[in-house]
């Protein structure tokens, strides 16, 4: 049996509900704007074994229930846009969605990570027609959504894919050029911004 018991099937039907729903929402953007608002999607439940693992990491009981009301991200999507000003578009939208409230925010674009991490975070309470872990009908479910650039995505995935060794001989060194690739990525992906809305405002589309 799954970490998540008889909460499995839920959570996925949370998450297939919330990727349809944004995916017609980009498909209704493209055919008003001829513009899309997000480049691509992916998402994921959390694998049981990583959820276990935040668990004890954080001190908590390995059970369904804190499997789903201690951690908020075992149900994640992450949105990948070409601009900057789409994530915050993006990130709009999605705190209008019905069924959808807000419990938590993370702007860590304006607010970049020390090691130059940076992603817009929202943590958001979903209403599903399921009973939930505490008994509740309509279930109230959390969903982690992170919004970024494709600059920011491919930051995050080089940087996770170096998992190196803190504490090693050139660990000065690795953080502070993980740090400069974060800020000239940054710097690309405000120069871009600016272009596009250089064009726009020339009236030549974008
Ligand atoms: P966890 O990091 O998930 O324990 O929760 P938290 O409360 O610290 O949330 P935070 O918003 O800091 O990060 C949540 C998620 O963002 C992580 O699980 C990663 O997917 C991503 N993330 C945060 N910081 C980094 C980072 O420095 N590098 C990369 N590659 N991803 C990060
Ligand atoms: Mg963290």
């Amino acid at each position: 049996m799954s970490i998540y018991g008889k909460y499995g099937d839920t959570m996925c039907a949370i998450m297939q509900q919330l990727v349809q729903t944004m995916q017609a929402y980009n498909r209704e953007r493209e055919e008003a704007t001829g513009k899309k608002v997000f480049e691509h999607l992916r998402y994921r439940i959390k694998s049981d074994e990583n959820t276990k693992a935040k668990l004890e990491k954080t001190g908590c009981e390995i059970s369904t229930y804190h499997a789903l009301r201690s951690i908020t991200d075992s149900i994640g999507l992450r949105v990948v846009c070409l601009f900057i000003d789409d994530v915050y578009q993006m990130a709009a939208w999605l705190k209008t969605l019905p069924g959808c409230a807000l419990v938590r925010e993370k702007d860590y674009i304006r607010n970049a990570k020390p090691n130059g991490y940076r992603s817009y975070h929202l943590i958001l309470d979903v209403t599903a027609p399921a009973e939930d872990p505490d008994g509740h009908v309509p279930g109230h479910f959390f969903v982690e959504v992170q919004l970024r650039t494709i600059a920011m995505d491919t930051w995050a995935a080089l940087e996770h894919e170096l998992k190196y060794k803190k504490n090693i001989a050139n660990q000065q060194l690795i953080v502070s050029q993980l740090h400069r690739c974060a800020n000239e990525l940054a710097a690309c992906d405000v120069s871009m911004q600016t272009l596009r809305n250089i064009i726009r405002e020339e009236g030549g589309e974008q």
